[in-house]
């Protein structure tokens, strides 16, 4: 299936400022069909199918024996929902401050199935910082830096039996996101799941293309730790299927973060906080003054750092979908083709000769740092890149 040329479902009601504190990027229906296909073999005569964030009710649209309810904070979008969506009843509140079945009038008996693509927005992101103000109250209880995140904590609190919703990969395999999910992750597992790009979202650039996960969740005693996680068989869109156990990371190899304890000195070779690939692509690699975000780089290391420093260059190779997960690396092959990347690094950054005084240069450096890309990658070695 092509993904990022399908129409995007656009609210023609709000404002650009509006539209981003709300999250009111609307789904396109072979992305709702999907949610369709997964939750179709769960509906019995008790099922109660429910949108706490329906926008224009894309996701209500199916004949079903299941009884449907849409909620959106957003008035004027359930007004176009009514006109749109006939068999199903409608809610105007604020989904993050009602945690009880009894205000959608859903039963403790009801087999309950929620659905969507509820809003993601993170309120401590630094980009779109001036807009990215929350409008509404949350509940404490579900309070977290991301409203998506307090979205699937609110689940929880609605005792419901699957869920099959859109929302950042991020949320499961960044261990910290992971941890913000709880009660959630506790008392859920995720069932199956299609990573599609937020390329088919919003009209974003490639280097702020993110991982976007289709998810079914099915409501479980034992819920899933971050090793369910890290062993679990994603698969993409495309068709590709990767797990995250799959790779070593950098991140066992050097400090990604700066050490609160830590002084700089003068003579500190110095290098940008690591937080994941798509992080990079924005990112500075060496620096040359101290700042909040240098980490101090210890000198034995530096190979790993050279590394960091080439993986930028050739980030186009690496597929959206791994944009999330700390920087990849082999460490067998990366000493196999060690030489070709500080010889690529050594024709960019003057300061490292010193640091390498007995390493040649390569006039083929390039293709060799490929061939690297290509067997740390394999099938996931996004070809035609241009770099
Ligand atoms: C990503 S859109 C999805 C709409 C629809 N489900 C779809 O996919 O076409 C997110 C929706 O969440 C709504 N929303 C944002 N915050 C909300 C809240 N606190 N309670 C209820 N709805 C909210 C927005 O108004 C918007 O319609």
């Amino acid at each position: 299936m092509s993904i990022g040329t399908e129409k995007t479902e656009s609210p023609i009601h709000l404002r650009k400022e509006e539209l981003i504190n709300l999250g009111s990027f609307y789904t396109s229906d072979e992305y709702v069909e999907i949610v369709w296909n997964f939750i179709r073999p769960l509906i019995n005569s008790n099922t109660v199918v429910f949108d706490p964030a329906c926008g224009y009710g894309a996701f209500l649209k199916e004949k079903t024996i299941a009884k449907k309810i849409g909620n959106d904070i957003d008035k004027k979008a359930i007004e176009k929902a009514k006109l749109i969506t006939g068999d199903v009843i409608y809610f105007n509140y604020n989904a993050l401050t009602v945690l009880s079945r009894e205000t959608y009038g859903i039963k403790d008996s009801d087999r309950l199935i929620i659905i969507g693509n509820p809003p993601y927005n993170d309120t401590t992101s630094q980009a779109k910082k001036r807009v990215k103000r929350l409008q509404f109250q949350v509940e404490e209880k579900l309070k977290t830096r991301d409203i998506g995140i307090s979205f699937l904590r609110l689940f929880y609190y609605l005792k419901a039996d699957y869920v099959c919703i859109l929302h950042p990969l991020s949320y499961l395999i960044k261990r910290a996101n992971f941890r913000l999910l709880k009660p959630f992750n506790e008392n859920y597992i995720l069932k199956d799941g299609v990573i599609i790009s937020s390329r088919v979202f919003k009209k974003t650039s490639k280097s702020s293309e993110f991982p976007i996960i289709i998810a079914l969740y099915e409501k479980n005693r034992t819920g899933m730790d971050y090793e369910y996680i890290r062993n679990y068989k994603f698969k993409t869109i495309e068709g590709k299927v990767f797990r995250l156990s799959d790779y070593d990371y950098i991140g066992n190899y050097i400090n990604k973060y700066p050490r609160k304890s830590e002084t700089i000195r003068e003579r500190d070779l110095l290098f940008y906080t690591l937080r994941d690939i798509n992080a990079l692509k924005r990112n500075r690699t060496f620096l040359h003054k101290p700042t909040s975000n240098a980490v101090r780089i210890n000198p034995d290391q530096l190979d790993f750092y050279v590394y960091v420093d080439v993986f930028k260059d050739f980030i186009n190779v690496v597929p959206y979908y791994f944009g999330n997960m700390d920087i990849l690396i082999n460490l067998e092959l990366f000493k196999k083709y060690r030489k070709y990347f500080i010889s690529y690094a050594l024709k960019k950054w003057e300061f490292l000769s010193k640091h390498y005084q007995n390493q040649n240069c390569y006039d083929n450096d390039i293709i060799y740092i490929k061939q690297y890309f290509k067997e740390l990658l394999k099938e996931h070695y996004v070809e035609d890149s241009g770099s």
